[in-house]
């Protein structure tokens, strides 16, 4: 059966390359920094962010996890979307790990924040509530569709941060196809940010793993974080070899995502049931309203499934696809046809 798999850019197997590079990339034990590999692969990665450190983790559950818990203290509050994945998809771990309380505001329906509501949920004297010491920005914003947070944007919520003498950390999973929808070097949008995270195992198609970037302190203290959390591990290099082909090979690839993206959405828009939320699709992720009298989205999902075609719903009447490398024109084409077959079946 022809499989088309739009669940998550996670799917996206590693390269020829990667398989070569694991096979020839020398190792050491990087519980004592002794990797080489891991060690390169930092350094690009802080290069690239025009950072001083980074840290090769994981996951981006760790890496966010870990850049939570050095910018606060158990009992500190933060602030974020509502629907950040820090808030909805780590199994508890941020209040349950950290012991910070997360304090949310509604992004609107394109992802983003309102800077007078963001600012006026900041509490630094009053007793009874948690004292604010984080923001936590997404960029790109998974859940709203993946949209686009702008380096203006980032700078102005920055201000605010620094108004009041708190952190700025960006979950930055998806911050390269940010950088290449807008055009802009990745700089621009991570330049206002205490930490960023970014996932090397999403559209960049590693296999494993993550960095979190900051100054040389932050990153000191990350790296304790990490060991505590069991995410320390020795011969890296075979994984942080396949990193360093994401950064030097499928970056700019990521438009070809985007493109296939954008015309899933507008394919979706022609089958009765479907509207696309946001209506303009940014980046490589479609996030869908489903509704039909005769079929529940999860439903739809599930005879989708059963064709081979891969989607996932995320609430009653709303759902998720994501494109990836391992996706071309044809497949979005054959998974549209899958589709609408399907919605005049029922
Ligand atoms: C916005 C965002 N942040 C963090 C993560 C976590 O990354 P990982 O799956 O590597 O733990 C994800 C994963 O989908 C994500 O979409």
């Amino acid at each position: 059966m022809r499989i088309v798999d739009l669940r998550s850019d996670t799917v996206a197997v590693p390269t020829l390359k990667m398989r070569q590079v694991m096979k020839d990339a020398e190792v050491g034990d990087d519980g004592f920094g002794e990797d080489p590999t891991t060690n390169r692969l930092e350094e690009m990665a802080a290069g690239k962010l025009n950072k001083e450190d980074a840290l090769f983790v994981p996951s981006g559950t760790m890496g966010n996890l870990i850049a939570i818990m050095v910018h606060t203290k158990p009992g500190d509050g933060l602030i974020c979307d509502r629907k950040a994945h820090i808030n909805t998809m780590v199994a508890g771990n941020t209040s349950a790990l950290t012991g910070t309380t997360i304090c949310t505001l509604d992004a609107d329906e394109t992802g983003h924040l309102n800077l007078e509501e963001l600012e006026s949920l900041i509490n630094l004297d009053d007793i009874r509530f948690p004292k604010t010491s984080l923001i936590v920005l997404e960029n790109t914003n998974n859940l709203a569709g993946g949209t686009v947070v702008t380096p203006e944007e980032t700078s102005e919520i920055y201000k605010i941060a620094r108004k009041y003498g708190l952190r700025l950390h960006l979950d930055g999973a998806r911050i390269f196809n940010s950088a290449i929808f807008q055009g802009v070097d990745v700089v621009e949008l991570t330049r206002n940010c205490d930490s960023v995270m970014f996932c090397l195992s999403k559209g960049l198609a590693s296999p494993v793993g993550s960095i979190i970037a900051g100054t040389k302190e932050f990153i000191k203290e990350a790296r304790r974080r990490k060991k505590m959390l069991g995410g320390g591990m020795r011969q890296t290099g075979i994984l942080a070899a396949c990193g360093i082909v994401s950064l030097e090979e499928m970056i700019d690839r990521l438009s070809e995502d985007h493109d296939n993206a954008r015309h899933l959405a507008k394919g979706l828009a022609g089958i009765e049931g479907f509207s696309i939320k946001p209506k303009t699709v940014q980046t490589n992720i479609v996030c869908f309203r489903f509704e039909l009298p005769k079929l529940s989205c999860r439903e739809f999902v599930e005879n989708v499934g059963r064709k081979g075609v891969y989607v996932i719903c995320l609430e009653k009447d709303y759902g998720r696809m994501v494109t990836h490398k391992d996706l071309n024109r044809l497949d979005v084409d054959y998974a549209l046809e899958v589709f609408k077959k399907t919605v005049l079946e029922c």
